[in-house]
């Protein structure tokens, strides 16, 4: 296992510290101490700013080989550092803003060509990218600007210097989750943001409109729960990457916040803190069996939840949603960090589960049976290592990897370090299966035969090892490049792009990859799809410079881990 180390939990080498969340001992925060800290004002740029001095210090130890040995880098990470907080314009707004090889490295310079003609335009203004270019086969509604599709064009932008089209991307999507939303005769909820939109030309009238789709129109009727979320994140990212609090302190957009929380915040019968989803409400928008506390989602709805505690205001009506958030986060981290983790030890303990258990006693407290653990699992699972789950619910553990959920819990730090470290040992000693010759995989494995049939409901297009069904999707190599900078990993992350990036123009930035390795560009993978352009341009920035993780990364608060409560003591 290669890899340089970083201390994130300061308790010496992080492989070797005995805390591995088991059933019974979990690392809880404290959200409370959190709301303490950060709550007194909205956001506070100075206190940010000495956070980030201390994590980007704390990187350049371990992080990048490049920036401990190369003086000239470390000195333009610091100054990076000062134009993120100031939020000074950057020329070039047509070439990619950066020096060097960067610049002038080939397939760096088509990805911004490509990712330029997706450009989206509403009355004259940059407003988002089309989700592909491919005007090859029918469009369906590749056509459309996505909500999640649009995070890593807007991560490249505001890397690039470039706010504009991101803020008016803000607004415009703010505007339309004031729409009316109705599926036949049923009203949504007012928080719920669009899934697309698209944008109207009439020729007659020479006048532009836009239309959106919360779900109405989406295959399947499902709302895009990820969307509010995205959103979130994103608000949270411009905010730091260009210093400019005006935005996200606009009332609009605090009652925008209020609105998607409300949603995800109301009472009723749960009896978990984890979010009730219906199958395709993310990424994965088709029957997939994901239905129920999909871990994309609860990731999503950790890393939201955080964000909105950085961006709300604390008068009267932030102040409430404060409280709420800061006790869901609690719950939320605890069953997450207990239920929906498992290593080798966790699968050994499911293994040897006994039934049947009544009351607070129990330590099979879902009533999981040990005969539905599947067979690939016992060889999958490495010694060292571990991973979240794809779903948790009575009697129910889908043990599938989901690549984004994962990733996003290292970001968000709903894992904690060691969860984290954990995480990046599954993916390199699991290197062929997760990553092959295509990064990467958005699930493993796919489900064949009789259990696609019943769990797919005979999906033509999510046939095994294709599309959401086990295919390779580019787009997600920027969530794993940060995740490796995060945990002090990076050279995972420049294995992964160099396998990307032998294919990936050649092939015209397909959709997705087909096969147990990714090696075939996938059945009906969309070509000049934009996120797998921006995916990969976002992937380089972030390597070539690391101080952009923090748009996109929050740290574990070391004041907000106050209870450890190990009870028992294992190394894996
Ligand atoms: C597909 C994907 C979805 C994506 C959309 C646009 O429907 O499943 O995640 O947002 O295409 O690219």
């Amino acid at each position: 296992m290669s890899g340089l180390t970083v201390d994130l939990s300061r308790n010496g080498n992080v492989r070797n510290v005995d805390s591995h969340c088991t059933l019974s001992g979990v690392d809880e925060l404290d959200f409370s101490k959190l709301l303490e800290r950060e709550r007194p004002r909205p956001l506070n740029m100075d206190r940010q700013r000495s956070f980030d001095e201390r994590s980007i210090n704390e990187l350049s130890i371990g992080v990048s080989p490049r920036l401990t040995t190369r003086p000239e880098n470390t000195s333009r990470f610091i100054d990076h550092l000062d134009s993120v907080y100031s939020p000074g314009k950057r020329s070039g707004l047509n070439t990619p803003r950066s020096s060097s090889d960067f610049e002038t490295h080939p397939i760096v310079a088509e990805a911004w060509e490509a990712l330029r003609r997706s450009l989206v335009y509403f009355r004259g203004q940059p407003v988002g990218t089309i989700a592909a270019l491919d005007n090859s086969e029918e469009k369906f509604n590749y056509d459309q600007v996505f909500v999640r599709d649009f995070i890593p064009s807007a991560l490249a932008f505001l890397m690039n210097g470039e706010p504009e089209i991101v803020k008016n991307f803000i607004l415009k999507t703010l505007r339309l989750q004031s729409w009316e939303k109705k599926i036949d005769r049923f009203q949504l909820g007012e928080g719920v943001m669009p899934a697309s939109f698209k944008v109207l030309h009439d020729p007659v009238r020479n006048n532009e409109t836009l239309i959106a789709d919360f779900g109405e129109s989406a295959i399947g009727r499902v709302a895009p729960v990820d969307s509010g979320f995205w959103w979130i994140i994103l608000l949270r990212a411009y905010t730091k990457s260009t210093g400019d609090i005006s935005l996200a302190e606009m009332p609009e957009c605090q009652k925008g916040m209020r609105l998607i929380l409300s949603l995800c915040l109301s009472e009723g019968f749960d009896t978990f803190p984890t979010l009730l989803c219906a199958d395709g409400c993310c990424m994965i928008d088709r029957r997939m069996g994901v239905y129920g506390y999909p871990m994309e989602i609860q990731a999503l709805f950790f890393m939201a939840l955080r964000c909105a505690m950085l961006l709300l205001k604390q008068d009267e009506e932030g102040k409430e949603f404060v409280e709420r958030i800061a006790k869901r986060l609690h719950a939320l981290s605890f069953h997450m960090r207990s239920y929906f983790w498992i290593d080798l030890k966790q699968l050994n303990d499911i293994y040897r589960y006994k039934t049947e258990e009544y009351s607070h006693t129990a330590v099979n407290k879902f009533n999981v049976i040990p005969d539905s653990l599947p067979e690939w699992i016992f060889d999958f699972m490495p010694t060292h290592g571990g991973y979240f789950i794809g779903n948790v619910s009575p009697a129910r553990m889908d043990f599938r990897w989901f690549c984004l959920g994962n990733c996003v819990a290292i970001l968000s730090s709903l894992a904690t370090p060691e969860q984290s470290m954990a995480i990046m040992d599954l993916i390199e000693s699991r290197w062929e299966e997760l990553v092959g010759e295509m990064p990467l995989k958005v699930c493993y494995p796919a489900i064949e035969s009789h259990e696609w049939r019943i769990i797919t409901g005979c999906d033509p297009k999510n046939t095994r090892w294709s599309y959401h069904n086990g295919g390779s999707w580019p787009v997600l190599l920027w969530l794993l490049t940060a995740a490796c900078i995060k945990t002090g990993r990076p050279q995972i992350a420049r294995r992964a792009i160099e396998l990307a990036e032998n294919r990936l123009l050649k092939d015209n930035w397909p959709e997705y990859y087909d096969g147990k390795l990714g090696r075939y560009i996938g059945k009906q993978a969309r070509k000049f799809q934009t996120w797998s352009v921006a995916g990969y341009l976002v992937a380089k920035m972030m390597l070539e410079d690391p101080s952009h993780l923090g748009m996109v990364s929050l740290e574990e608060d070391k004041q907000m881990k106050p209870l450890l409560k190990r009870s028992n003591s294992w190394t894996f």
